[in-house]
Parts: structure tokens; C-alpha cells; sequence
């Protein structure tokens, strides 16, 4: 028999029916009792989407096992610069890890973490961290889920290593062309003397772990139990890529969300459809921000929840959630 169901933001003709109807009713059932999960304070930012008050770490210690299907987040990449001795220093715009990268046409720039200043302590914490993330998010996950970490070069061996350790599989790197203005500079106070030299190359990318939860048996049959083991292609004819270009946040994105690692709509929206094969199932994000990645989930009819640690990102989160979403995000 044919029929249509609503899939993301697309409806599909699919062949054969009853496991997706199944499907779907038992994500609209674990929608209604996660998006209530906890004692935190939340905000039903949609329909479809849930920003919690939250550390993500303690939120996801309590979270009933198989609850996600698929994450999709920015985390605090040195874990430093979102804490608070740090943060303090940001807000006040001075010193600690964040560091205004050196403006060359008069324009005026963001900051930007200086990883290279990490300690050992801090990158074993790092590591640590990262371990904690990566257990809560495979016991959180059903089968087959994805994950896609966003990280950065100097610290991505790290990281993606925890995850690997935790029991994910690594299902390779998507790559974000992004021209930033971290590296490339010459030595500090020898400028004029050493001009022919960089201290380091300038970043031109950045690596986003793609992992995945691992499941048994055959990826047909984990796909109609639990919609989740591979990824959704970009048409019949295009699988999903692992090379995304994609220039910086855009002015008018900061705008509606001033915060210091505010991801692009456009990026966010090719890997969050990605995320869910067949556009059924919740996405998570553990390091909500500004509410983009539920932003970018809610624009292609996904469900996602996110958490956020810091009440004035909460804040800023609930409100920028709907003008993110309405973003007219091709270019
Ligand atoms: C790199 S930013 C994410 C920004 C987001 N991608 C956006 O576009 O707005 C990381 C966020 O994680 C938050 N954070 C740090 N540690 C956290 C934790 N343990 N639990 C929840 N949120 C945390 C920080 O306050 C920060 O807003």
C-alpha cells in the first residue's frame, strides 16, 4: 500500500507504511514527555522546539535511555572560554583566553579564543569533559543516532578521541570551509623584523566528528526500528557531503543573536537535515547558545531541544529563536 506521511519539512511517497506510521507516533509521544523532562526552567520555544536551562551534562545523567535521535552542536571547544573566570573578562572585553584578532581594513572584529594558551591540566579536562559529553550522549541516544561535533583544529585529536572512547563509532569529518581570522600572524612585538613570517597557518576550515551510536544488525532493519543509522541525501540524485563552504556569520545573524560563537542558519540547516535519515525523530543540541541549531531543526519541521548553562544565552537564545528560524538563509 502508498501512502504519505509528513517527513521534516518535506512530505514523501514511501513504499511500504506501517513502521513509519509506528515511527512517528512513537517520536510524537517521546517528544511530549521529554520536552517536559526535569525541574529546569525551560521555554517551549515552538511547537517543535524546547530551549531547558540546563547544565547539559546533569540534564543528560537523568535523561531515560534511547530519548534522541540525533545531536547536532558547537560545544565550548577548550571547555576555558565558557567558563566563568573567562567569561567574565569577555563580558567586560578584556584579557583572558579571548583575544580581538588584529584588524587590518579599519573593520571591527570579534573575539576570538586563543587555544594555543591551553595548560596540560586544562587539556586533560578537556578530555575529561568531553568523556562525560560523549557516555550521557550514548546512553540519550537510540541506535544508529548521529552526532555531529563541531571542533577545531588544534584540539579536535582530543575530543573526537573521547567520543571514540565513550563507544561511538567514527563515521568520518564533515569539513567547513570558513576563512577565519585565527593564525597567520606574524611574531608578536618583531612584526617589521620577521614580516616574512607566520607564526602559524591561518584557519581555513573547521572539522565538525561525525559518530554514531553503534547499532545490531542490518541497517535497513535499525532504520525502520528506529529511523536513525544513516544519513538523510540531499536529493535522489546527491548524497550528503562531507565539504560544506560556508563564509562567517553573517552581520545581520549577529544581529538577532550577539553571541560570541554564533554558527550560520545556512551551515546549521544542511547538517541538522542531515542529521535525521528519514526526517523523523528529536534532535539534540547540549550547547544551544543562541538557539541556532533549534532554530535551523524547527525551519526544516524537526523536533529539538537544547540546553544552555548560562542564563543571559538562555535569554538571548528565547529571543532570537523565531527571527533565526525565519532567516531567509540560501545565501
Ligand atoms: C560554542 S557555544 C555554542 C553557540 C551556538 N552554536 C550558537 O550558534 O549560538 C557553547 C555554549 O555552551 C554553553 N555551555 C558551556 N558549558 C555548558 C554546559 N556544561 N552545559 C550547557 N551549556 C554549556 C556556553 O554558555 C555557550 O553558550
Amino acid at each position: 500500500m502508498k501512502t504519505r506521511v509528513t517527513a521534516g519539512d518535506e512530505t514523501k511517497h514511501v513504499g511500504s507504511t506501517s513502521w513509519r506510521a509506528a515511527l512517528v507516533d512513537r517520536q510524537n509521544e517521546q517528544w511530549l514527555r521529554l520536552r517536559e523532562h526535569g525541574e529546569q526552567r525551560r521555554q517551549h520555544l515552538s511547537e517543535r522546539a524546547t530551549g531547558v536551562l540546563a547544565d547539559a551534562i546533569q540534564w543528560l545523567a537523568e535523561l531515560p535511555e534511547h530519548s534522541i535521535h540525533a545531536v547536532v552542536t558547537d560545544p565550548p571547544y577548550g571547555i576555558v572560554e565558557y567558563e566563568t573566570k573567562n567569561h567574565v573578562k569577555l563580558r567586560a572585553g578584556r584579557g583572558g583566553v579571548w583575544r580581538i584578532p588584529p584588524s587590518f581594513d579599519g573593520a571591527k572584529r570579534q573575539p576570538l579564543p586563543r587555544f594555543t594558551v591551553l595548560s596540560q591540566e586544562e587539556i586533560s579536562a578537556l578530555y575529561n569533559f568531553f568523556g562525560a559529553l560523549a557516555y550521557g550522549l550514548n546512553r540519550a541516544l537510540v541506535p544508529g543516532g548521529h552526532v555531529f561535533l563541531a571542533s577545531n583544529p588544534l584540539l579536535s585529536t582530543m575530543t573526537f578521541h573521547a567520543f571514540q572512547r565513550a563507544g561511538f563509532e567514527k563515521r568520518g569529518e564533515l569539513i567547513r570551509l570558513v576563512q577565519t581570522l585565527r593564525g597567520g600572524d606574524r611574531p608578536k612585538g618583531a612584526e617589521r623584523e620577521f614580516s616574512e613570517v607566520s607564526m602559524m597557518a591561518r584557519s581555513c576550515w573547521e572539522p565538525w566528528g561525525i559518530f554514531r551510536k553503534p547499532f545490531k544488525g542490518t541497517a535497513a532493519d535499525n532504520l525502520r526500528t528506529w529511523g536513525t543509522g544513516g544519513l538523510r541525501r540531499i536529493s535522489d540524485d546527491e548524497p550528503f557531503k562531507d565539504v560544506i563552504t560556508c563564509s562567517p556569520t553573517r552581520g545581520v545573524e549577529r544581529q538577532i543573536a550577539p553571541h560570541p560563537s554564533l554558527k550560520p542558519q545556512r551551515f546549521l540547516r544542511q547538517v541538522v537535515r542531515a542529521a535525521l535519515p528519514l526526517g523523523i525523530g528529536i534532535v539534540y543540541d547540549p550547547f544551544a547558545g543562541s538557539h541556532s541549531t533549534l532554530a535551523a531543526a524547527d525551519r526544516l519541521g524537526y523536533l529539538s531541544i537544547g540546553t544552555e548553562r548560562d542564563a543571559k544565552y538562555f535569554a538571548l537564545g528565547c529571543k532570537a529563536f523565531a527571527r533565526l528560524r525565519a532567516l531567509d538563509a540560501r545565501s
